[in-house]
């Protein structure tokens, strides 16, 4: 057993990351492998990313899961809303049987600052410039930020999302005592809609999730 962090979010919303230390065959036993995966690490990631669903619900029916043209893994009757993350040698997923969810990990990695251009609208980039002083923490929030976008791009499932102007920082990212960092968001394709992305750090590994009413 190697869960490396579980959180009840709420009475209908489970989180849970875990660290990959078996092989294959380990989550085999309880994972049936419907995809065609073909890179040995990625399948290794692919099948403990399913794994934890029925460790955080122990009915989850792994069997029943759908994938979309999207790419998006779901239940038909929508007895559980999921999301579903990989980093390395972690997996985390978020299942909810009354919410729609989005989850997303990333190791911090100054490699997001290149890309920072294409996700982070001008707004949001001149929020993160009062923070370049301390480089550490810039390349934190940057980390936040980029998996608080990935996760919402999860949650709404359907693709086509231009990162920039979909999905915007609409307030201040507070910072509690408890590690939790709370991003107000605001999601703008057909409407306004606002919701908060919650962030934490592990280290070197940036956790986001978004719950929403469905
Ligand atoms: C789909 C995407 C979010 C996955 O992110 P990633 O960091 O590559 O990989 P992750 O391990 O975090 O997530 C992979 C999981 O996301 C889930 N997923 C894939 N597409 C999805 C979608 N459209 N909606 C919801 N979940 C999706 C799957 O569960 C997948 O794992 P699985 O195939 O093993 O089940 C990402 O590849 C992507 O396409 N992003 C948008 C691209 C884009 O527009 N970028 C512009 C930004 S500058």
């Amino acid at each position: 057993m190697a869960l490396f962090y579980q959180h009840n979010i709420n009475e209908h919303t489970r989180l849970g990351i875990w660290r990959i230390e078996e092989t294959e065959s380990f989550f085999l036993e309880k994972v049936p492998l419907k995809k065609d995966v073909s890179h040995p690490y990625k399948r290794l990631q692919h099948l403990a990313g399913r794994y934890l669903l029925p460790t955080l619900y122990k009915d989850f029916p792994l069997e029943e899961i759908l994938v979309a043209d999207t790419r998006k893994p779901f239940l038909e009757n929508e007895q559980y809303h999921f999301s579903i993350s990989h980093c390395g040698n972690f997996a985390a997923a978020i299942v909810s049987d009354r919410y729609r969810v989005g989850v997303d990990i990333e190791f911090v990695t100054p490699r997001l600052r290149r890309i920072a251009e294409k996700f982070l609208h001008p707004e949001e980039a001149l929020f993160l410039k009062d923070w370049e002083a301390l480089s550490h923490i810039h390349l934190e929030l940057t980390t936040l930020l980029w998996s608080a976008k990935e996760a919402i791009y999860k949650w709404h499932g359907e693709g086509m999302m231009d990162f920039k102007e979909h999905m915007r920082l609409s307030g201040t990212i507070v910072s509690a005592v408890n590690d939790w960092v709370t991003m107000p968001f605001e999601f703008r394709k057909r409407s306004v809609v606002p919701m908060t992305v919650k962030g934490r750090l592990f280290d070197q590994l940036g956790l986001a999730w978004v719950v929403t009413e469905v």
